[in-house]
């Protein structure tokens, strides 16, 4: 891994081909390029990954998170390995090529995007061998240079969904009025203009007249460090809140929608999502607020078919016990579920690149899926 630019540092280093700011992730000629979402929104600070290992650790140690981001990192991850694997036949390949998905698959185990990736890369190695059975070194070429297109086809479709996305949601959001969102489902997350932010910037540029409410999602502050300044890049208007205040807002403060992203949306339309979503659902819905999920069809999850059979992924307690680096609580035990699941019946729709799906959640979902 290398430290590529700080600051005005980065513009010298990358000159026109400079990532834009809210940028997180871009397939160069050097290796995968990450912004550190940990530094922000502090320090911009662009790493540069060269082994696939260095870069599912930057998964799982959150450089780069949200899940459709996810899903193109490791997307990117699998060609990275591919690419600079040492692997001189076809078997040999096959071989780094399992070990490349189980490591990736270790990451992050809520954000289904990243299993969809890999899923997909797995199926594409396979039509790819199958034609090079017989080709030698030639065959192991293409199989490498067609799995960088892949990944960047990904990464491609991610930002042609997103805006999809957001210009389908845009028309379910208010003329005027404020709107609050969950996390971090905007560019940092996704790689393309975002899914629930994405709806939000649709909006704007439509010319509504949106203020966003930004609960800040402790602990591990998504909402404060991430949304706040990405909107703030924007100079889309919002306003932070710390998360319990959220009903506070919901019951007095004119909120005409809720919008959020998903990490995986099971088949009866139960929805996992940065903890605190659940809460926030509920109290949407006992005052008359409509909530909608925005996410891409890749965070579909039918092979499940309901919430309770999302695995939830458990983060350090460290993360609980410090606030920005200082220890806040004393020598006691701390709870991280990093996720929790908004059952289907709080949610008003579910927007998708595919078009919105409303309740019963069961047959329009599959049937957005069933539909190329
Ligand atoms: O733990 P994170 O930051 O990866 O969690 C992100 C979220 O929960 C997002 O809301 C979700 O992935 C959707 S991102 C478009």
């Amino acid at each position: 891994m290398v430290r590529v630019a700080f600051g005005s540092e980065r513009r010298a280093i990358h000159g026109e081909e400079s990532l834009h700011t809210v940028e997180p992730i871009r397939w160069t000629a050097e290796g995968v390029v990450l912004l550190d979402q940990r530094r922000l929104p502090g320090e911009v600070i662009y790493h540069t990954y060269t082994d696939y290992r260095e870069l599912a650790r930057a998964i799982k140690d959150m450089v780069i998170r949200g899940a459709p981001a996810i899903g193109v990192a490791a997307a990117m991850g699998v060609a990275l390995g591919v690419q600079r694997s040492k692997a001189k036949t076809l078997e040999e390949l096959r071989a780094e090529f399992v070990l490349i998905c189980e490591t990736l698959a270790k990451t992050r185990p809520t954000a289904v995007d990243l299993f969809w990736a890999i899923k997909r890369f797995q199926r594409r190695f396979q039509e790819l061998s199958l034609a090079a059975a017989n080709d030698g070194g030639a065959g192991l070429a293409r199989i490498r240079t067609a799995l960088v297109e892949e990944a960047q086809k990904v990464h491609q479709e991610r930002r042609e969904a997103d805006e999809r996305i957001g210009r389908l949601g845009a028309e379910l959001m208010p003329r005027s009025g404020r709107v609050m969102t969950q996390c971090n489902a905007g560019a940092l997350a996704t790689g393309g203009i975002g899914t629930a932010l994405g709806v939000i910037r649709m909006a704007v540029e439509g010319g509504y007249r949106i203020e966003v409410l930004v609960p800040e999602t402790r602990p591990y502050l998504q909402g404060a460090r991430l949304t706040a300044w990405e909107l703030h890049q924007d100079h889309i208007p919002l306003t932070l809140i710390t998360d319990n205040m959220v009903g506070h807002f919901l019951k007095t403060g004119g909120v005409a929608a809720v919008v959020v992203g998903a990490d995986r949306i099971a088949g009866n339309g139960d929805t996992a999502n940065k903890i605190g979503t659940y809460g926030i659902a509920v109290l949407a819905r006992e005052n008359k607020v409509p909530f909608y999920v925005a996410a891409p069809i890749s965070t579909l999850d039918l092979s499940i078919s309901s919430g309770e059979q999302i695995p939830i992924e458990e983060r350090s307690e460290e993360e609980v016990h410090h606030l920005a680096g200082v220890r806040i609580s004393p020598q006691v035990r701390a709870a991280h579920p990093a996720f929790d699941v908004t059952p289907a019946r709080f949610i008003t729709a579910i927007i998708t690149e595919r078009g919105v799906a409303r309740p019963p959640y069961e047959e329009s979902l599959a049937a957005l899926a069933a539909h190329s």
